[in-house]
């Protein structure tokens, strides 16, 4: 007889927690069950099937994401009906609307044809922006199968290119669900969620206008958790290819939250910002300033040293010309006038790590204790 909170998978057991599902014993012991529409943090909803395990006694296979383990379970993860089944999901997912990456269409055929075929697919000539970077791609890799088993549907919805910073492109959508639970969910907008019905499904905002004209607040949460190239940043796409970017880790310095980020560098320019998954303050979210604010960085019109302003101009200067004269400033003011003659502002706006160094040079350089911050302004 098995022990209480035993389950068994692919021949091993292991024991687990109430309340756990089969993919979250499965992850914790390294064993690689596919996922879509899986979204950490998210309900379950179970809709895109790829997770399916073969469970004993079971009369269908099970979606691993949403079936809580219970005592006793058999489960297989591969087996040839888990497979069978993955590979006809897949096929139906490249089917429907335009996935013309590599994946559907180069089947033997040459350059120009597959360059033709894509024309076809997309009227535009463009391969997919994330290609190489896509769940479904690589899952199509992984069971190796292509878009041609099933006749191509269309998608009856144009790319919405109007936005900002979010280009969608609903002909590469696999209506997952994963931005509509971000949203929801995990940054709690309620700007989208699914519209119409069978062949029409589409992940809309209200009255199914463009998020430019919606109540989204350009997040881009939806876009991190996008699994194919339906949801893309707008400046991002056709500019770069993920595997040529480096990610740099650091601190989002526009408030002192203190969100972690990655840097997606390339050419030692900044080219897009993700939010570091899995770690505090911000599992992966961020807001419209730290995911999509950083051309700064590569801007021209940055200042990069000290200006000092004489006679009305303002001309540049080293950094030790600069605190020299702020460092005399000060102590010929606090001299004359006493440390209580100085007060310093600071900002939410910089980070926490800022507005400490701010408040101690005030306190026990100035001897003043008359600093404050923009809350109070
Ligand atoms: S979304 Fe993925 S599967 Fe579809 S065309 Fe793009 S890379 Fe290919
Ligand atoms: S950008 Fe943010 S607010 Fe807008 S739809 Fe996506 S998750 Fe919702
Ligand atoms: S836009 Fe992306 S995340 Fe949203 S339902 Fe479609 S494929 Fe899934
Ligand atoms: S990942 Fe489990 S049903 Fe989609």
């Amino acid at each position: 007889m098995s022990e209480p909170n035993t389950i068994t998978i692919n021949g091993n057991a292991f024991t687990f927690e109430p309340g756990e599902t089969i993919l979250d014993i499965a992850k914790r012991q390294s064993i690689d069950i596919p996922t879509l529409c899986h979204l950490k943090g998210a309900t379950p909803t179970g809709v895109c099937r790829i997770c399916v395990v073969e469970v004993r006694g079971a009369d269908k296979l099970l979606p691993a994401c949403a079936t809580p383990a219970t005592a006793g379970m058999l489960v297989q993860t591969e087996s040839p009906q888990v497979v069978a089944a993955r590979r006809l999901i897949l096929q139906m997912m490249l089917a429907s609307g335009n996935h013309n990456c590599a994946v559907r269409g180069s089947d033997g055929r040459d350059w120009t044809h597959f360059q033709m075929g894509v024309q076809q697919d997309d009227q535009s000539g463009e391969l997919c922006p994330v290609w190489g970077d896509c769940r479904l791609q690589d899952l199509a890799y992984r069971y190796q199968v292509d878009g041609h088993a099933f006749p191509r549907s269309p998608s009856p919805y144009p790319m919405e290119t109007v936005n900002p910073f979010i280009v969608r492109d609903f002909a590469r959508c696999i209506q997952c669900g994963r931005c509509v639970q971000a949203c929801n969910e995990i940054q709690v907008n309620n700007a989208i969620n699914f519209g119409y019905k069978g062949a029409f499904t589409k992940i809309v905002a209200a009255g199914d206008r463009p998020l430019r004209d919606s109540d989204c607040v350009f997040c881009g949460e939806c876009v991190q958790v996008c699994p194919v190239g339906a949801l893309v940043e707008k400046d991002v796409r056709y500019r770069v290819r993920q595997w040529e970017t480096e990610q740099v880790r650091t601190t989002c310095s526009y408030c002192g939250v203190g969100c972690q980020l990655n840097l997606h560098v390339k050419d030692n320019r900044v080219v897009k910002v993700s939010g570091v998954e899995g770690v505090a303050p911000n599992y992966g979210s961020l807001c419209v300033k730290g995911r999509f604010g950083y051309d700064f960085v590569n801007s021209p019109e940055r200042l990069k040293t000290p200006l000092i302003k004489e006679n009305g101009q303002f001309r540049e200067a080293s950094w030790d010309e600069a605190l020299d004269l702020v460092a005399a400033r000060l102590g010929k003011i606090k001299t004359d006038h006493g440390p209580d003659s100085i007060g310093v502002l600071t900002s939410a706006r910089v980070t926490n790590e800022e507005n400490y160094l701010a408040s101690k040079f005030t306190r026990a350089v100035l001897k003043t204790n008359n600093i404050d911050h923009c809350a109070r302004l």
